[in-house]
């Protein structure tokens, strides 16, 4: 799997064939200004809830790539409203994907889309095919929960967490997440872009470096291969 940064929450990821891209918010990201929209393929893109820093750029994205949604049911309703396609889930529920299997789990935030429509439960995805198993958290706090993902999903092989504290949990929490899912390798999101959740990045990565973990911060842009 290769996974490209594009700042905020969002990441393209290539599996195979296929093409996935979570939470797009790019072009309103002063942060991610050298991203150029235009080449971002996608076969599917996944909205963890409807909070625009998650939703910005979907609408337009999907409509030039012809990208499926993947989302809870409110928000693929509101999509398909547009005459975008997409496939609905909502918490708890999987489906085998072309792609590999997705897992809609639950995260602990609010949703609502950009217009002030329901936006429904927010939640994560926690994704598995023959390559690899890995968690996108969304935005969320710390949960109990989590600790059902090891119980009920293949053993994870790295997982995206938010870190920017304030909106959602801190580096400090997402150290015990990473236990509570059982995973040692963290990729970080959801920090630095607003004034809100500018984090220390040493600092970040030594919280996880000390509790024998490792926290990847990419730059915005950079593609690791996982
Ligand atoms: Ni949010
Ligand atoms: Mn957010």
């Amino acid at each position: 799997m290769k996974l490209t940064y594009l700042g905020q929450s969002a990441f393209h990821l290539q599996t195979g064939d296929h093409q996935l891209l979570f939470d797009p918010m790019i072009a309103t990201n002063p942060m991610a200004s050298h991203v150029d929209l235009d080449t971002i393929d996608a076969d599917y893109i996944l909205l963890s809830h409807g909070h625009g820093d998650h939703v910005a750029d979907a609408e337009y994205i999907s409509k030039r790539t012809n990208a499926k949604i993947i989302s809870n049911f409110e928000i693929v309703s509101w999509y398909e409203q547009k005459g975008i396609s997409g496939h609905p889930m909502n918490l708890g529920g999987k489906f085998s994907f072309d792609f590999g299997t997705v897992k809609y789990v639950q995260a602990v935030h609010s949703s609502v889309l950009p217009d002030g429509s329901h936006g429904g439960s927010s939640g994560g995805f926690v994704i598995w095919n023959n390559s690899k198993s890995f968690y996108f958290a969304g935005d969320t706090a710390l949960t109990l929960d989590m600790k059902l993902i090891p119980m009920t999903c293949p053993k994870l092989d790295f997982a995206i967490l938010p870190i920017g504290d304030n909106f959602t949990m801190g580096y400090d929490d997402a150290v015990m997440a990473a236990d509570f899912i059982q995973c040692d390798k963290i990729i970080g999101c959801h920090f630095d872009t607003f004034g809100y959740i500018k984090i220390d990045h040493e600092k970040a990565v030594k919280a996880f470096q000390d509790a024998g973990k490792e926290l990847i911060l990419l730059n915005i842009g950079q593609s690791t291969d996982l």
